[in-house]
């Protein structure tokens, strides 16, 4: 399985994984230039993105075919993300999460509380109307 940058023919079958998986479609779109997919052959198993704000990024949108779940593909997807925002100078990472709270401790992200949270990343859709406010938030430092 290849991991590489997504393309905007990618994305119906992004918006069919993250719909699979009961994950935010809000803002998906706006995104693909930061986005990274997975792709067995011609098919798309698996995705990531960031969205990029003044004072930090907002990983989102981590999703992996059940089928293909358990073989790395989600730490190479968080990985490549991260490394995108890396490389545009990017320093910290966010996420909201419901659903993974224990799989992203394992890529280095910490809790946090959402007030530590930078004001240009908080304005973002998926922490204004996407995800709940009961989600956990958390951080990573990239650099
Ligand atoms: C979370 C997700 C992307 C992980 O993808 P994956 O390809 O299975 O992950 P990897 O193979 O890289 O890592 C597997 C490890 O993560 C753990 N893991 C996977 N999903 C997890 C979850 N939701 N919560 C806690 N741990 C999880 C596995 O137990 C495994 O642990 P191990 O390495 O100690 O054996 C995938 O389960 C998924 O698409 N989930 C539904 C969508 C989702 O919740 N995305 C996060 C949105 S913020």
């Amino acid at each position: 399985m290849v991991i590489q940058a997504a393309e905007p023919g990618d994305l119906p079958a992004v918006r069919r994984l993250l719909e699979a998986q009961h994950l935010p479609l809000d803002g998906v779109d706006e995104h693909v230039s930061t986005m990274v997919v997975a792709k067995e052959g011609s098919d798309v198993v698996g995705a990531a993105t960031v969205e990029l704000y003044a004072d930090g990024a907002l990983l989102r949108s981590v999703v992996v075919d059940p089928l293909v779940q358990g073989q790395g593909l989600g730490h190479r997807l968080s990985d490549a993300a991260l490394s995108v925002a890396r490389d545009r100078g990017t320093h910290t990472a966010f996420l909201l999460t419901t659903t993974a709270e224990k799989f992203f401790p394992k890529l280095g992200f910490e809790p946090i509380v959402r007030d530590e949270v930078p004001a240009s990343v908080q304005a973002s859709i998926e922490f204004q109307s996407a995800c709940p406010a009961s989600a956990v938030v958390m951080r990573k430092r990239l650099s």
